[in-house]
């Protein structure tokens, strides 16, 4: 699904939410820069996709930013981009679900919008938890619950209809903007969120809600010890 989609992504993205995804993205690196140790630290972003958020990171921090996805296609744009602008961040393709990194690899993490689409969001927090150092934070940013019933109307209506006419219609595949309202619909909200990761032994764990609680960012950090 990713595949087919992957030379529209970044268009559809920018598009559909009205450039808000940057802006949301932007606050996910701030979450991430203040949460890493001063000195030479490694971050992955995982279901990097076409890269914007590991080329954010990169732009916002001094780390060493390693971005991971599944989709080849997806992982070509990213590469293309990050060396465009002669940034080197290195791209690995690799399952969220086995993340081809040793326990405690990595000083912070984060992942956009990729939890979601994960066959076990357990599974995918408990790598998340695995690849980090002790103290090290991972920024989650998904689409959440409006926290207001106008806002929550308003939403439904544009992700269910509008959402997959227009996606469709640019991209070429209406499915892939079907499946997106439905697999939001599946995600858990920003306090079942909370609490799984909490679940799964972060510690720490915050959530901010963005645009109304359209999408949220949480943040969770693995024991000191
Ligand atoms: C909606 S895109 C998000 C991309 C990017 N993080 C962003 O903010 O635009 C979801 C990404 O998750 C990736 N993905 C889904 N399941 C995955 C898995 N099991 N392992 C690695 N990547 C996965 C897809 O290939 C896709 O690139």
């Amino acid at each position: 699904m990713f595949a087919a989609i992957a030379t529209r992504y970044d268009l559809l993205n920018h598009l559909l939410s009205g450039n808000v995804d940057r802006r949301w993205r932007r606050l996910v690196v701030k979450k991430v820069v203040t949460n890493l140790p001063v000195g030479n630290a490694q971050v992955l972003d995982v279901a990097c996709g076409t890269g914007d958020l590991s080329l954010a990171l990169v732009a916002g921090t001094q780390a060493q930013v390693v971005g991971l996805d599944f989709c080849r296609p997806m992982l070509n744009i990213a590469a293309a981009k990050s060396s465009q602008r002669g940034l080197a961040i290195r791209f690995v393709e690799g399952d969220a679900l086995r993340i081809p990194f040793r326990d405690q690899s990595f000083d912070g993490a984060a992942i956009a919008f990729g939890l979601r689409n994960l066959p076990s969001v357990e599974d995918g927090l408990r790598e998340l938890l695995r690849i980090l150092r002790p103290g090290g934070a991972v920024a989650v940013l998904e689409f959440s619950k409006p926290q207001t019933p106008i806002l929550r109307t308003f939403f439904r209506l544009y992700f269910t209809k509008l959402l997959p006419f227009f996606g469709g219609l640019i991209s070429g595949s209406k499915s892939a903007y079907e499946y997106l309202p439905n697999s939001v619909s599946r995600f858990p909200d920003q306090i079942s969120l909370a609490a799984l990761m909490r679940e799964i032994g972060f510690t720490e764990v915050t959530f901010q809600n963005l645009t109304g609680g359209i999408a949220a960012v949480h943040l969770g950090r693995r024991p000191k010890k």
